[in-house]
């Protein structure tokens, strides 16, 4: 690993680029003149900063890096790939081999049915994709009145206009035109029940909505339900009943509805499983990914369907699938896939993150003797705590972890550890000796017992 060096002169210049230049996402003004972080080196779950700072990310780069930083094999791949060609899109009838080759890998490690991937750049563009293909579907098999999506509360499925207005997030959606058509059910965070229930003596209440705002709508109005089976990092990893997920495929096919699961952020071995679905034992119609696709070290999604769906697509002139992205599925982006699956697989990573995960579930019961603590939830490495304080201590916690090396994420009074697939025991266990020094820390700042 090359850790670059600057002098304060250089720095002080990037930084001001920074300010004049460069308009980040959610990023104030006022959190930039605190500071701003330039990162220059990483290894495994370890990154450099602009100062040299070695600095522990738990994280994993917004949950993408799983094979973790520095795979100088990947980089090697794809130059190897320049040698004879970079790219050719996927676009009418051309493809280029590492693209068949990915398409025949996805198809192998992804559940049941699933086997026809549509490529794509991001994972918004993976659920925006499935929507319109859900929709096309209908429209071509005679139901041309299903157009409907059908949400969830507090799920999050990205930035464009289409994913954004499913986006289970009010103060998300402010700023975007409303989409019609897009209905939201509840959420499922049994820990914070919307109804005040608890599981199992609430017999799935929120199965039961469901099935009410689909009788209530129309079922021959609605083409999809989008959800994520394992909410991501904005709603801390709430883990639903089984039988709730079971239940939802199975209203899916007792009105003909379409279901897509947003595995962007629990795709790719970070539950323990290859795919989140597979420990609710439900296959979806279409498995939308991203993220760890490739590690992050190139941009990639991906939706994944059944060859029954794929093949409405291909009865001749006029049934083609009608959307495509010139850089969807790059011929380098689908070699950095190749060769993160093959760390994942010659690593035994997806096996890792399942007793990681283990480990973590024991470990983060020493947790709970902090009364700031209130529930923790989540699976193989994709956890949150979420902290009962009317203080801004999920943020202050957060800054102190960064103070002394540790990138922790944090949504108001929720922290979430989310590390790369590579994490090792021993730097779990640092990342525990942080959360006990900065949550001690933080009650003591803020004077509480
Ligand atoms: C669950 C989920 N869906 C969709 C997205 C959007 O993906 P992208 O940022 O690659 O467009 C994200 C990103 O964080 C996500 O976590």
């Amino acid at each position: 690993m090359i850790i670059p060096k600057y002098s304060k002169k250089e720095i002080k210049q990037l930084e001001k680029s920074v300010h004049e230049k460069i308009l980040g996402s959610w990023i104030s003004n006022e959190d930039l003149d605190k500071e701003v972080k330039i990162f220059t080196a990483g290894e495994g779950c370890w990154l450099y900063d602009i100062h040299g700072r070695k600095i522990l990310d738990t994280f994993s780069s917004l949950i993408t890096t799983a094979v973790g930083h520095g795979r100088i094999e990947i980089g090697e791949a794809m130059l190897e790939q320049m040698k004879s060609l970079e790219f050719f899109p996927i676009y009418h009838d051309g493809f280029t081999v590492p693209q068949i080759k990915l398409a025949e890998k996805l198809a192998e490690i992804a559940p049941g049915d699933l086997e026809v991937t549509c490529f794509v750049n991001s994972g918004s563009e993976a659920n925006e994709f499935a929507i319109k293909m859900a929709r096309q579907y209908f429209w071509q098999t005679g139901q041309p009145n299903r157009t409907k999506v059908i949400a969830r509360r507090g799920s999050y499925h990205g930035t464009t206009i289409g994913t954004t207005a499913v986006t289970g997030f009010a103060d998300l959606r402010t700023v975007s035109n409303p989409v019609p058509g897009c209905l939201f059910a509840p959420q499922v965070k049994c820990a914070q029940c919307e109804f005040g229930l608890k599981y199992p003596s609430c017999k799935l209440c929120c199965l039961k909505g469901l099935e009410k705002l689909i009788q209530s709508e129309g079922p021959d109005t609605i083409a999809a339900i989008i959800m994520d089976s394992l909410p991501g990092s904005n709603s801390g990893y709430p883990l639903a009943p089984k039988e709730y997920i079971q239940g939802v495929r199975k209203l899916c096919d007792k009105y003909g509805i379409l279901l897509i699961f947003d595995e962007v952020q629990t795709g790719f071995g970070k539950t323990g499983y290859w795919f989140a679905c597979e420990y609710y034992g439900v296959v979806p119609d279409f498995l939308d990914t991203s993220k760890a696709i490739t590690s992050g070290y190139q941009p990639l999604g991906a939706v994944i369907t059944k060859k029954k769906i794929a093949d409405v697509f291909k009865q001749g002139p006029g049934s083609e699938f009608r959307t495509g992205s010139t850089y969807g599925g790059h011929t380098l982006a689908c070699v950095a896939a190749l060769k993160n699956l093959e760390i994942f697989e010659r690593e035994h990573l997806v096996e890792h993150a399942r007793d990681l995960g283990k480990y973590i579930t024991r470990r983060f019961k020493e947790l709970k003797k902090y009364s700031v603590v209130d529930f923790i939830s989540g699976i193989g490495t994709l956890w949150a705590i979420e902290l009962k304080s009317d203080k801004p201590i999920g943020t202050w916690i957060r800054d102190w972890c960064w103070e002394n090396g540790m990138i922790l994420r944090n949504n108001g009074n929720m922290l979430v550890i989310a590390p790369a697939l590579v994490m090792t025991y021993e730097e779990f266990d640092l990342v525990m000796e942080f959360l006990h020094k900065g949550i001690q820390a933080a009650m003591k700042h803020f004077k509480i017992k």
